[in-house]
């Protein structure tokens, strides 16, 4: 149902300085499933929410909803699968 796979994000703070927020999640969530995600202040909890439906794009890996792969999907597109993500 809701799929990640090895998902990274590199934030850009500046020219010189980046930061490596995730590093390579994957994770498996079945239908029915319950999932908490728990760590400290600044552990990338909030960063791999907000990847689940795409409000914030990985620098790489993948985000599979439902079979279907939503990270090369189009703004439209991606509008029309957070009206099914809550
Ligand atoms: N938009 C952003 N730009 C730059 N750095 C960010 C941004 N969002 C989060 N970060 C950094 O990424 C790391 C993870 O943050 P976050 O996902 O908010 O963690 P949590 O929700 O677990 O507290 C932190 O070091 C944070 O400062
Ligand atoms: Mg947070």
């Amino acid at each position: 149902m809701i799929k990640l796979e090895k998902l990274h994000k590199i934030y850009q703070l500046d020219k010189n300085t980046s930061l490596h927020a995730l590093k390579g999640v994957t994770l498996n969530i079945k239908k029915g499933e319950i999932f908490g995600v728990i760590g400290l202040s600044g552990a990338g909890k909030s960063t791999l929410i907000r990847l689940i439906n795409m409000l914030e794009t990985p620098s790489s890996g993948k985000v599979i909803i439902d079979g279907e792969d939503i990270t090369s999907y189009s703004e439209a597109k991606l509008r029309k699968v957070r009206q099914s993500i809550g």
